[in-house]
């Protein structure tokens, strides 16, 4: 049976392909959605792949993912500034947390820089727009496959 990756995106990732475009790339997240399902048909996970605006719901979806889902994929969106209720959920529930950004917030505003969705993660991956959803998938793929850390 194929490993379960909840893919979760944070507010305003809803407006991919109209927000920004010269900082997100013109790909809608239902592009990017099917990117990432196509990585993860090749690299044998299957994913649950959402989006919300509201950061108590993103909490609530991490707490989910204990023992239904091996590992979290999170682009918190702003919320990576800002929330600490969705790291302590991500600490809480102990899965191996793969952060992704479309963009490389290391160039961008000071308080882009930090995240406290790091604090959680095993590797952050940024900078390299859509792709690096599928970049995202694969190094889930890796720790999944080394890692005993399985639901
Ligand atoms: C983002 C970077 C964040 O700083 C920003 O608030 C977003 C998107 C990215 O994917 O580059 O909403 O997470």
């Amino acid at each position: 049976m194929s490993s379960l990756v909840y893919v979760l995106n944070g507010p305003n990732l809803n407006m991919l392909g109209v927000r920004e475009p010269a900082i997100y790339g013109t790909e809608t997240l239902a592009d990017l959605r099917a990117r990432t399902e196509a990585a993860a048909t090749r690299h044998g996970l299957t994913v649950d792949f959402r989006q919300s605006n509201i950061e108590g719901e993103i909490v609530n979806w991490v707490q989910e993912a204990r023992g239904k889902a091996h590992g979290i994929i999170i682009n918190a969106g702003a919320y990576t500034h800002t929330s600490v209720a969705i790291l302590d959920a991500l600490q809480a529930v102990g899965l191996p947390v793969v952060e992704v950004h479309l963009s490389n917030i290391f160039r961008r505003d000071e308080f882009r820089q930090h995240s406290y969705v790091s604090l959680a993660a095993t590797g952050v991956i940024c900078g390299l727009g859509a792709k690096g959803y599928e970049l995202a998938i694969e190094a889930m793929a890796n720790i999944l496959n080394t890692s005993t850390n399985k639901a």
